[in-house]
């Protein structure tokens, strides 16, 4: 056995949402997911087994990490634990390399890169789609997180089909420009704001049915490199995504004032010609979708109202990586 195993992965942004599980225990969800993964944003990680320990000790950035972290890291070793057939505790390493303190969804970038180093710390070496599987026990959308450029995560129908593929290296003028409008920990995280949801949202049937059809016309316009196509999905997908949270109870709303003064800008942006559609997850941050090449053009018009550090532009980023 290695013992030890370091790899990076990088971030994803969904362009198609995952929104909502039908399993919480298996992290299966209730619909098909699109990303892509970006370069900008990413997670190295590293873990050494040591039978010299009493138990996991985890560090994010050098910091040791609190007992609930803690417990998340150990539930998820477990899973190669035990199909390793190896009880040893783990010194686990992480780092999230981000261009600023970005508050950007790090769970998919972190359960990947961890997956991909205890595959090789534990000497099990799993395949991509094995790992996909395991990633997505750690957080949903990391499952994503395996591959590079965009990604879909087939739902499956049990914990052995739901698993991500490669769709298209994206190398191609495409890109996203991030606004980090807030860095701040949101309040209602993703797993507690999308259980809320399927249990209260009348809308959330209708968004099933839409998510569907959505995933299918992205995969064509992709196919077709179609930016035009690909943003004027990817941004009405993510309006019903949070429409079926304002029809939770209570509600749900991310949004801050900056994030609508973005929405306003891409509304200016597209109105000059240039193609940009936007994206939101949960919380205030909006990701803007453009051609890569005209990102430069879209950050100088923001920085009118942003801080130049508050915007990042990001091509399309690889897949897990050993280190
Ligand atoms: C809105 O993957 O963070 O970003 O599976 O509970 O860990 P858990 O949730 P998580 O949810 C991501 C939700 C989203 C959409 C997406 O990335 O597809």
């Amino acid at each position: 056995m290695a013992n030890r195993g370091k790899a990076r992965a990088h971030a994803n942004i969904a362009l198609i949402k995952y929104w909502g599980k039908k399993d919480d225990e298996l992290v299966l969800p209730m619909n098909s997911s699109l990303s892509l993964t970006l370069d900008a944003f990413y997670t190295e990680t590293e873990v050494i087994f040591n039978k010299d320990i009493d138990r996991d000790y985890f560090y994010l950035n050098g910091d040791i990490q609190n007992e609930a972290a803690t417990n998340r890291v150990t539930r998820f070793l477990n899973l190669f634990r035990s199909t390793a057939k190896m009880n040893i505790p783990a010194i686990i390493k992480s780092t999230n390399y981000v261009p600023t303190a970005a508050g950007l969804a790090s769970s998919a970038s972190g359960f990947a890169a961890l997956a991909a180093a205890a595959n090789i710390a534990s000497g099990l070496n799993l395949d991509h789609r094995e790992l996909s599987i395991y990633a997505r026990q750690g957080s949903g959308s990391a499952t994503r997180s395996i591959y590079g450029g965009f990604v879909e995560w087939q739902k499956g129908t049990g914990g052995d089909d739901s698993y991500a593929i490669p769709i298209d290296d994206a190398k191609w003028d495409i890109g996203m420009v991030i606004v980090i409008v807030n860095p701040e920990k949101k309040t209602v995280s993703s797993r507690a704001g999308m259980k809320r949801t399927v249990s209260t949202s009348p809308f959330y049937k209708g968004w099933l049915e839409s998510a569907e059809e959505d995933l299918k016309q992205i995969k064509i316009a992709i196919k077709r490199r179609d930016i035009e196509q690909v943003g004027q999905i990817a941004e009405s997908n993510s309006f019903k995504m949070h429409a079926t949270m304002l029809g939770a109870k209570p509600p749900l709303l991310y949004w801050e004032p900056e994030s609508i003064m973005v929405m306003e800008i891409v509304r200016e942006l597209r109105n000059q010609g240039i193609l940009c559609y936007l994206t939101m997850d949960a919380g205030p941050n909006v990701k803007i979708i453009c051609k890569l090449s005209e990102g430069r053009i879209i950050k100088r018009k923001l920085e009118k109202i942003f801080k130049s550090k508050q915007i990042i532009v990001t091509g399309p980023g690889p897949g897990i990586v050993a280190l």
